[in-house]
């Protein structure tokens, strides 16, 4: 097995950089930052006259960039390698490579259980993917590398974006928080933050391109710090820096989410007025035993200035059901949270047990009916919630950002609130970029329709 050494420079005359001309096809799972991630793989890629392809039957190497934080993400990937064998049969030098946090976790094991696996690299080594690649091309050797970094950032690398315009810039890599369910400080590794300055340049260059709508990247974007800034003063640079561009930032955690951030977001009109707090669950003892560091009081405090200072705030937030020992009084504050939060929308998910994680010691003890029966019952609610929200914006103006074209009808476009919210209306002279105003004339619990103002 090849794991190639810090011998890039030597290595990297060796390549015919124009002259390669191979083609890429990636599958991108996961969060936010792995989207991200990808568009510094094919950067690097692109170096050595990799391009892109969309079409997986002309693509030499195909990337599957992975997801490990709950056991269904794994195993949609495993379903895909089934599937993917078939690409192989008949062009036996293709190479599959699997990225990202999977790679991470599961490293040779991966590489040895999945035999139509060639490439096994982690998040922080994707500087060598070029060399693994043509060595394997060259030796047929399968090739590894997973080394966590507590410095790499890739913070001279250049995304290579798709057109849109909305684009991702990635402000931190890492978790140190150790919430006891998650995986990520595993698969990531250790918090580090890239330099404000590259990140005022890359937000500066966008801002001459489509992009009109920047979302600044982290697993937790408050430990950002760098030269005595903190994400507070990251943002505000941000949002002097690209005063015509729209600003977002995920994930906060609620442990360590400022007043001065708060203070910050309201300052600025571009930045929106949409926060992502995960809360996990409305029981102080099952925060406690997730290790998340806050109590339900201190997370309802923020919500209390976050809406105080900013009214219409928009507030999602991530809600695991079935965590160890919960009872249904537990599920029951959960519920109360949420209908006292009044959250505009959230992503919940059944608790999954991962490997190495602390809440892997702990008894996996809701049986799964208990599980799917809460997380129904908490989807059920926010339904609930979205859609009465929803329904007393019917009247309202709002401005949106047009996204896309409606994937229902050509007629119609895609556009979201200050708040996030897809909102469509009838395409008419409108074009993917502009700031519309609208009148909303209808809504249900994902989406609102409107008329040009
Ligand atoms: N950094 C982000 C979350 C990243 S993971 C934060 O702290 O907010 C996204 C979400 O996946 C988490 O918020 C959590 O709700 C969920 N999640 C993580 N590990 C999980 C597990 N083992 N089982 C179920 N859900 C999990
Ligand atoms: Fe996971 Fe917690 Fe870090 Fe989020 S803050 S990535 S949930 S350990
Ligand atoms: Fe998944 Fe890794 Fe993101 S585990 S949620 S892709 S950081």
């Amino acid at each position: 097995m090849f794991d190639i050494l810090d011998n890039t420079k030597e290595k990297k005359s060796k390549f015919n950089k124009a002259g390669n001309n191979k083609k890429v096809y990636i599958e991108t799972y996961g969060c936010q930052m792995n989207f991200s991630d990808t568009e510094i793989v094919l950067s690097v890629l692109s170096d050595f006259g990799y391009n892109e392809s969309a079409d997986i039957e002309e693509s030499d190497v195909i990337l599957l960039n992975t997801c490990s934080v709950r056991d269904n993400a794994e195993q949609k990937i495993k379903n895909r390698l089934v599937h993917l064998k078939h690409y192989k049969k008949n062009h036996p030098e293709r190479i599959i490579g699997i990225l990202g946090c999977m790679a991470e976790r599961l490293r040779n094991v991966l590489l040895e259980e999945e035999k139509v696996v060639d490439l096994i690299v982690g998040p922080d080594e994707y500087r060598k993917l070029p060399f693994l690649i043509e060595n394997i091309f060259e030796t047929g050797e399968k090739g590894i590398a997973v080394k966590l970094s507590k410095v790499e950032t890739y913070d001279d690398i250049t995304p290579v974006r798709k057109d849109g315009v909305t684009a991702f810039i990635s402000v931190m890599r890492g978790c140190d928080k150790f919430c006891s369910f998650c995986v990520v400080p595993f698969t990531r590794g250790r918090e580090r933050s890239r330099k404000l300055s590259s990140i005022i340049d890359e937000a500066k260059n966008l801002s001459g391109t489509n992009v009109k709508e920047i979302t600044l990247l982290g697993q937790n974007v408050n430990s950002y710090r760098d030269n005595g800034n903190d994400f507070s003063d990251l943002l505000k640079s941000v949002a002097l820096a690209v005063p015509d561009m729209r600003i977002r930032y995920v994930t906060s955690h609620p442990y360590d989410l400022s007043d001065k951030l708060l203070e910050t977001m309201a300052e600025f009109s571009n930045i929106c007025k949409f926060i992502h707090l995960p809360v996990q669950s409305g029981s102080d003892r099952i925060l406690k035993l997730m290790n998340r560091e806050y109590s339900v009081g201190h997370y309802k405090g923020i919500i209390r200035k976050a809406k105080a200072i900013m009214p219409g705030i928009g507030l999602s937030t991530d809600i695991i059901a079935g965590f160890p020992t919960e009872t249904d009084d537990d599920q029951k504050m959960t519920l109360d949270l949420m209908e006292e939060v009044q959250y505009d929308g959230a992503y919940m998910f059944a608790y999954s047990p991962r490997e190495n994680t602390k809440a892997y010691k702990y008894l996996d003890d809701i049986p799964e009916e208990i599980k799917q029966k809460r997380l129904e019952e908490i989807i059920e609610l926010q339904r609930k919630i979205s859609y009465d929200i929803n329904e007393k914006l019917v009247g309202t103006e709002k401005e949106i950002l047009v996204e896309t074209i409606s994937k229902k009808s050509p007629d119609f476009i895609m556009g979201r609130t200050d708040c996030n919210k897809s909102t469509i209306i009838p395409k008419d002279s409108h074009k993917i970029g502009d700031l519309v105003k609208v009148k909303i004339t209808k809504a249900n619990s994902a989406t609102l329709f409107g008329e040009v103002i």
